[in-house]
């Protein structure tokens, strides 16, 4: 039984095939529309979500599966006092796979143990979001070619934010990239990741506190937002908040091939005015989510166009 928790979970192989799979699916729509015919996703969402939610769905549907589940702890027996893994347990008996989003951090890896069907972890806390891994490794590779060989300016709430931790894990075993970790010191990067990652792997990085100074350099920026849930602390959120504003003033100085990422959702980290720069790829990068999500929906069941 194979579950997805942690970005590390799977090989730089199984990525390849991964991508591989969901560039086929764009370019062939209809070879798998009913790869998951008579098979059952779960959505488990204990906290909010646009994309991973309705991605992961329409994934479902679009290989000819069909969904259940529930968007927010207060519709489920959580709010009776329902374990998380009593929940997914009863939930594996009515569907194939499960994907479930919660606040604490470690819920799915508790959750998957003893699990008889597939569980992805569609974001844990301030944690690991090895899905949104998936897609941001997917929009790099569609908008450059490669995934290796570039410098990669991370921006924003690098503390909290889940989605840099998992990606630059997966990052980490490629070739010749280049970090630039671009934030304020409240929010930098944990010390257990330059430790663990960056240090013991020897890999090329550098903290900054604003993106004007490094914005000649880099291949590709990933945006983030300050996330409000994540402080303890609403003063702090609200003096930190805007820090981070990318605009056309900015992106002056910026490569002719900068590629711009964000996990979203956006507040008002990327002024709208970016939008129309071609430069922009995160509306792409949230539509690459679905590909991928229906590739790893298919490796983690076992089936394969290829059968039908
Ligand atoms: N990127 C992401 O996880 O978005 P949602 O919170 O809308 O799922």
């Amino acid at each position: 039984m194979k579950h997805l928790i942690d970005p590390m979970d799977l090989s730089v192989q199984e990525i390849d095939h991964l991508l591989t799979v969901a560039d086929d699916i764009i370019l062939n729509k209809e070879k798998y529309q009913e790869v998951c015919r008579h098979k059952k996703l779960a959505t488990l969402f204990f906290e909010p979500s646009t994309r991973t939610r309705l991605s992961f769905e329409a994934a479902m549907l679009e290989l000819g599966g069909s969904i259940l589940g529930f968007s927010s702890a207060d519709s489920s027996s959580a709010t009776k006092g329902e374990s998380v893994s009593d929940t997914v347990r009863v939930v594996s008996g009515y569907a194939d796979i499960i994907a479930m989003r919660h606040p604490k951090e470690g819920a799915p890896f508790a959750a998957s143990r003893k699990l008889d069907v597939p569980l992805i972890n569609a974001g844990d806390g301030g944690h690991n979001h090895p899905t949104q891994t998936l897609t941001d490794l997917m929009t790099i590779h569609q908008e450059k070619g490669r995934l290796n060989g570039f410098t990669i300016g991370m921006c924003g709430d690098l503390k909290f934010g889940r989605t840099v931790h998992s990606l630059i894990k997966a990052l980490s075993r490629y070739e010749d990239i280049h970090f630039i970790m671009i934030s304020p010191e409240e929010l930098r990067l944990p010390e257990y990741i330059i430790k663990d990652v960056f240090e013991k792997k020897n890999i090329s990085y550098r903290e900054v506190k604003t993106m004007e100074e490094v914005m000649p350099e880099l291949d590709i920026l990933y945006m983030t937002r300050v996330q409000k849930e994540r402080f303890f602390n609403e003063a702090d959120y609200i003096r930190l908040k805007d820090s981070f504003i990318l605009d056309e003033r900015k992106l002056a100085s910026a490569k002719k091939d900068l590629c711009i990422m964000h996990p979203l959702p956006r507040v008002n980290e990327i002024s709208i005015k970016v939008d129309d720069d071609p430069r922009a790829c995160y509306f792409k990068q949230a539509l690459y989510g679905k590909y991928i999500r229906m590739a790893l929906i298919m490796y983690l069941l076992g089936v394969s166009a290829d059968e039908n």
